[in-house]
């Protein structure tokens, strides 16, 4: 399976975040994650569709839109007015809504041609996102809880990444993208790529590198 690398801007100077695109592209990023934190769902508050809006002026590059946020229904719009190539969706805001939520929130991500996908944290089953798999066109485990950029990856997350790789190849979808984020460093994206995740978000450890271009051939090789 293709490897991407998705640097995520969360961990870049947001005083210089055209520098920031530029550094993603010219190291060789796949795509560029969009950490959005609306300090409700998370406490930490970071930007809205109009980052998105100036940001895809400036590359062609993907635009992956993690939505930490409450309601993520009445934000689908903004974001995919500005431009996203993807919105993920975290399953806990929808969930606690009603049943039919999630379900519903990435049909309107579709409706405006825009690939969508779930997103579990840490200690929520994959399985609980088992049947809206045939609806997305990637799945995000989370493998540190959100809202902080820099935390350590949390290992028991690994089991559920095999369970969601074996779950979309026996349900007929083996090339489901299958994103991890959180804490992933050169020493653990082996076993991450083992496990059956083939997205890989990495905010520290590309912003952090004094070598980004040869942080992410790692992370990819
Ligand atoms: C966490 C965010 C992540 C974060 C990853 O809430 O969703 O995308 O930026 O950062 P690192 O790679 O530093 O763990
Ligand atoms: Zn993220």
């Amino acid at each position: 399976m293709q490897i991407k690398i998705a640097p995520s801007i969360l961990a870049a100077d947001f005083s210089k975040m055209a520098s920031a695109v530029k550094l993603i592209q010219a190291s060789g990023g796949d795509m560029i994650h969009c950490d959005v934190m609306d300090g409700s769902f998370v406490e930490p508050i970071t930007f809205g569709g109009q980052m998105v809006k100036d940001i895809r002026r400036l590359t062609k590059l993907p635009l992956d839109c993690h939505l930490m946020t409450e309601h993520p229904k009445t934000q689908i719009k903004f974001f995919a007015e500005a431009g996203a190539d993807i919105i993920t969706v975290h399953y806990e805001a929808c969930n606690k809504i009603s049943v039919n939520y999630l379900k519903e929130t990435l049909q309107l991500i579709k409706s405006y041609g825009v690939k969508c996908g779930a997103v579990v944290n840490p200690d929520v089953p994959v399985e609980n996102i088992f049947e809206v798999f045939p609806l997305c066109d990637m799945v995000l485990i989370m493998t540190v809880f959100p809202g902080y950029g820099g935390q350590k990856f949390v290992p028991e997350t690994l089991e559920k990444i095999k369970k969601a790789r074996a779950y979309a190849i026996k349900t007929g979808k083996p090339d489901l993208d299958i994103e991890v984020d959180g804490g992933v460093t050169e020493e653990n994206a082996a076993l991450i790529k083992q496990a059956g995740a083939n997205v890989l978000v990495a905010g520290s450890a590309v912003f952090r590198s004094k070598d980004p271009a040869k942080t992410i051939a790692a992370l990819r090789r």
